[in-house]
């Protein structure tokens, strides 16, 4: 079989981050949303993987390379417009050609792995294999509606669900997808939809399976989905310090801290991740946060958030949390007068005063 990662799309609900960066470049427990993907399909044993890319193509090709690090081949094809996940099937036909193959979006993150779900698909050989999963929020997704475990009918995010069943981000495919993506025509919303492909399939006879799954799975497309997902895969940490901890700080828990870090006169409560070559100083780290590389953290409070690299957070009096904060992101307290808030923020960030 062979593999299949959208990662292309523009990422609107997670601006201003994806202004300057890809959405599936967001590290979830400083590991990139993307690498997860990635290993469940190498775990799954499939080594020959496309990865779909579009304007932030560059920046994914430095991240991934040539995928042997994983022990994999990657190609990368380029989807000049976001124009849907059935067009991204279509203009990878040449590279998957007549095999079988996972497609895996980008964003999504399956806990447990997708391997049992591949070994299943190979031994029933349907048409087509779906998971789906139980959320609170179907309208925000692809909705199922089984009869028995027969799919019967794909709506993409309708506004009145029929069913509580989301279309979770990974779907097996055989060659017959390429009919369906060829025969239907754009959404409301001008997008080639996978779900309508996948109903073409049904409405012809082609066998779809479906596989309701109970694990924990999350697409990390917007700000509570990526503090969700960070909670999660931070609660799998062991402890490990490689940085220069002084005597009066304590780490309590679960706490990695890479090398090059020094902690001074700080309390660290774990499960926190926190990179190379950052300084904690007098400062708090509370539960559930990610730190990356060359992180300030000075003379503040930080908890259940997710810091990209080269932050500062400088003498805040108040507890910074349930944060993103995107590359080389200051925020600091001048002790000057008169006491003001002043900002230099890109187009849509976000700032809630408390
Ligand atoms: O996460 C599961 C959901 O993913 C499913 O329940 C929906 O049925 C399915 O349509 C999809 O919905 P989203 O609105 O979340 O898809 P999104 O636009 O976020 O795209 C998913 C991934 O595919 C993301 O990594 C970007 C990439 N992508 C997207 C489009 C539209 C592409 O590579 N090319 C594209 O043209």
């Amino acid at each position: 079989m062979k593999g299949l990662i959208l990662s292309g799309g523009k990422g609107t609900r997670l601006r201003p981050i994806t202004y300057t960066g890809a959405k599936q470049l967001i590290p979830i427990a400083n590991k990139p949303v993307l690498f997860y993907g990635i290993e469940a399909i190498r775990d799954a044993g499939i080594t020959d993987v496309g990865i779909i890319v579009g304007d932030t193509r560059e920046e994914i090709r430095q991240a991934v390379g040539d995928g042997s690090r994983w022990g994999i081949h990657i190609t990368y094809i380029h989807q000049p417009e976001p124009l849907g996940l059935a067009h991204a099937v279509k203009i990878a036909q040449d590279f998957l050609g007549n095999e079988p193959f996972v497609m895996y979006l980008g964003d999504n993150l399956v806990k447990e792995g997708i391997t049992p779900f591949v070994r299943e698909f190979e031994q029933m050989r349907p048409n087509a294999q779906i998971l789906l999963a139980r959320v609170p929020n179907p309208h925000e997704f692809g909705v199922a509606v089984l009869e028995g475990d027969r799919v019967v009918r794909l709506i993409e995010k309708p506004k009145q669900p029929p069913s509580d069943l989301a279309l979770v981000g990974v779907y097996m495919f055989d060659e017959h997808i390429f009919e369906a993506v060829h025969a239907i025509r754009p959404s409301a919303r001008g997008e080639l939809e996978i779900t309508d492909a996948i109903q073409y399939l049904i409405d012809h006879g082609y066998q779809v399976r479906s596989h309701i799954i109970s694990g924990w799975w999350k697409d990390t497309g917007n700000l509570d989905a990526i503090l969700e997902a960070n909670r999660i895969l931070l609660e799998d940490i062991e402890r490990d310090i490689r940085a220069e901890v002084d005597a009066t700080s304590r780490l309590h828990g679960r706490v990695s801290i890479g090398e090059g870090t020094r902690v001074l006169h700080s309390v660290i409560r774990g499960p926190v991740i926190i990179g190379a070559n950052c300084l904690i100083e007098n400062a708090y780290v509370g539960p559930f946060t990610s730190i990356a590389d060359g992180v300030h953290i000075v003379a503040s409070e930080i908890e259940h958030s997710v810091i990209l690299e080269g932050c500062r957070i400088l003498n805040v009096g108040s507890r910074v949390e349930d944060s993103l904060l995107g590359r080389n992101v200051t925020v600091c307290r001048d002790e000057g007068k008169p006491r003001a808030v002043r900002l230099m923020l890109g187009d849509n960030s976000q700032v809630n005063l408390l």
